[in-house]
């Protein structure tokens, strides 16, 4: 064997163990983020849950947060909202799942399942276009009067629910619950 020969022959070997190298690093790292989800520390616990004065939200208006790195659009929904999302029927709508993680499963998505409250004025939900993830915008756009994403033309009623566009499903519902009636707590 040449000198140059054996020098590539080193090389090439020094390539496969680096890579090898590199795919148990990558192993290793995509593993413990799970290890981690399973067994969240108490400060990871308590990022997950915040709480989120509303008692300035006037009706007609939305409020965004963040909540776990993504925006959350707390809307105080107003009277012809309410009614425009009640009198939508499950046979118009492209996703009939409530998508409420406050609601039992299998819940479908009429609008009394997808508000807050009784009365229907409160609407929160993830503020995260179903379709690749973009942040639509609120304050009545769209085609159905409540929010539109520009990215590819997706359009939401007044209750958070797909209804023209892209987007595969209705705008999440995250685990909320009111804890007086100014306090809402996410997560
Ligand atoms: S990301 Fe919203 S329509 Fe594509």
């Amino acid at each position: 064997m040449s000198h140059a020969e054996d020098h590539e022959g080193t090389r090439r070997d020094f390539l496969y163990y680096a890579t090898a190298g590199a795919g148990a690093v990558a192993t290793g790292a995509a593993v413990w983020p799970l290890v981690n989800q399973m067994n969240p520390s108490a400060d990871v616990r308590a990022l997950a849950s915040i709480r989120v004065d509303v008692s300035g939200i006037e009706e007609g208006t939305q409020l965004t947060v963040k909540w776990l790195g993504k925006p959350v659009f707390i809307r105080r929904r107003t009277p012809t909202e309410i009614e425009e999302g009640r009198a939508v029927t499950m046979d118009q709508l492209v996703d009939t799942s409530a998508r409420n993680a406050n609601k039992p499963a299998g819940s479908d998505a009429s609008d009394a399942n997808r508000t807050m409250d009784e009365a229907g004025e409160w609407l929160v939900m993830m503020g995260v276009c179903t379709h690749l993830g973009c942040v639509p915008i609120g304050n009545n756009s769209g085609d159905y009067d409540g929010w539109f994403c520009p990215c590819h033309g997706s359009h939401y009623d007044t209750a958070g629910r797909i209804r023209k566009g892209p987007a595969p499903e209705n705008l999440p519902v995250p685990p909320a619950v009111f804890e007086d009636e100014s306090t809402l707590v996410l997560g």
